[in-house]
């Protein structure tokens, strides 16, 4: 069946709207919406059963837990079995927030939603109509990105129907996500905490409020860094499933270069095939226009939380105009580009 769609103001949701979205949460159902990073895929966070319709829905697979959203503090005590005092500062400094924390679970919460593991990632997230919707259902809810497992996370409702069209019982349509990237995973289990993902809360933020240094997990700082890791394949720490290289994945062959990317763009151009570039401001057309294989071109902000914003939208765009290939200029080595140049990594590796 397809899904059903309302449309609603993100800043002030019809309460009717919120009302029925909650009662297909309350009803084991499944209910897209938007938060302040992504549009989430949500349900019932204490039901094994609707946690279950999540994963058929995503094809997702059983061994990637699932981020648990509450609507306020006083949802934890179903959903965690401790609260450290440094989760108590984070809190209170970026919740609501693009912030998931890494805790261990409390026994109400189903094994399927955290893959049969002994820890939870929780946040509350930012945006009035996932702040009303959790309020509403009255439970916590679980919600992974609304997108077929491996695919590009929506930032609109249109990615939404892409990739789910008829696999949701309920969308909330309410505009573009702000923040255009998922949010940062910190794990507080082991010490020192230990970041998993990174999102628009950088290292350094989270540094500063924990007063002591956040450890940036090998592999990922070794990905999106170019920090070339000391320690050999099957050492070190325990992964997080969501640290599998490929995980933001468009259906086109991405292709990033640090730089180089006008003559790499034209070398493609000439093998015969239609290349989506991502460009930079003040890079100009290559072959626009010429020859017969036109590029296609997205020229994103030098700024990262701008970038971050219009990323997943330009991927989406390009597979949209069904392209050959994405070619993305990669931004600066730096912390601030963390997030951005872990997900364009993560969308090139090969699967
Ligand atoms: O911004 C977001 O976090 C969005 C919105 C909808 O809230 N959600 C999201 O969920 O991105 P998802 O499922 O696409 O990504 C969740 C990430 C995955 O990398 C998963 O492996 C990790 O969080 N994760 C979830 N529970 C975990 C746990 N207990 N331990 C370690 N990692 C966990
Ligand atoms: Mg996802």
């Amino acid at each position: 069946m397809p899904t059903k769609v309302i449309q609603v103001d993100p800043l002030e949701p019809d309460a009717d709207a919120i009302a029925e979205a909650a009662a297909v949460v309350r009803a084991g159902g499944l209910v897209a919406f938007p938060t302040e990073t992504v549009y989430g895929l949500g349900a019932n966070a204490l039901d094994a059963e609707a946690a279950a319709r999540i994963f058929a829905a995503k094809g997702r697979p059983p061994t990637n837990p699932v981020i648990v959203h509450l609507a306020d503090l006083s949802q934890l005590d179903t959903v965690v079995a401790h609260w450290p005092a440094a989760a108590e500062r984070l809190a209170a400094q970026f919740w609501p927030g693009p912030l998931s924390l890494v805790l261990p679970k409390h026994d109400r919460v189903p094994a399927i939603v955290t893959a049969n593991g002994p820890t939870v990632a929780v946040r509350m997230p930012a945006h009035p109509v996932a702040e009303q919707l959790l309020r509403a259902a009255g439970v916590p809810i679980a919600a992974p990105s609304a997108n077929r497992s491996t695919g590009i996370s929506p930032t609109t409702a249109a990615h939404v129907l892409r990739s789910l069209s008829d696999r949701i019982d309920l969308l909330l349509e309410g505009g573009t996500t702000a923040r255009g990237l998922e949010s940062t995973v910190l794990d507080l289990t082991v010490d020192p905490p230990r970041l998993l993902r990174p999102g628009v809360i950088g290292p350094a933020e989270l540094s500063a409020v924990l007063g002591c240094q956040v450890v940036v997990a090998d592999d990922l700082q070794h990905r999106s860094l170019g920090i070339r890791s000391d320690l050999g394949s099957g050492e070190g720490l325990a992964k997080s499933p969501g640290l599998s290289a490929r995980h933001y994945a468009p259906s086109v062959p991405v292709e990033c270069v640090e730089q180089g990317g006008r003559t790499r763009v034209a070398e493609l151009c000439s093998q015969g095939l239609r290349v989506g570039w991502l460009c930079w401001v003040g890079t100009s057309a290559v072959a626009q226009g010429s020859g017969p294989y036109p590029v296609e071109q997205i020229v994103m902000p030098r700024e990262p939380a701008a970038y971050a914003t219009r990323l997943y939208a330009a991927l989406h765009r390009f597979e949209e105009l069904e392209v050959d290939r994405i070619l993305v200029d990669l931004p600066p080595a730096e912390e601030g580009w963390l997030a951005v140049r872990d997900r364009l990594r993560r969308a090139s590796s090969p699967a």
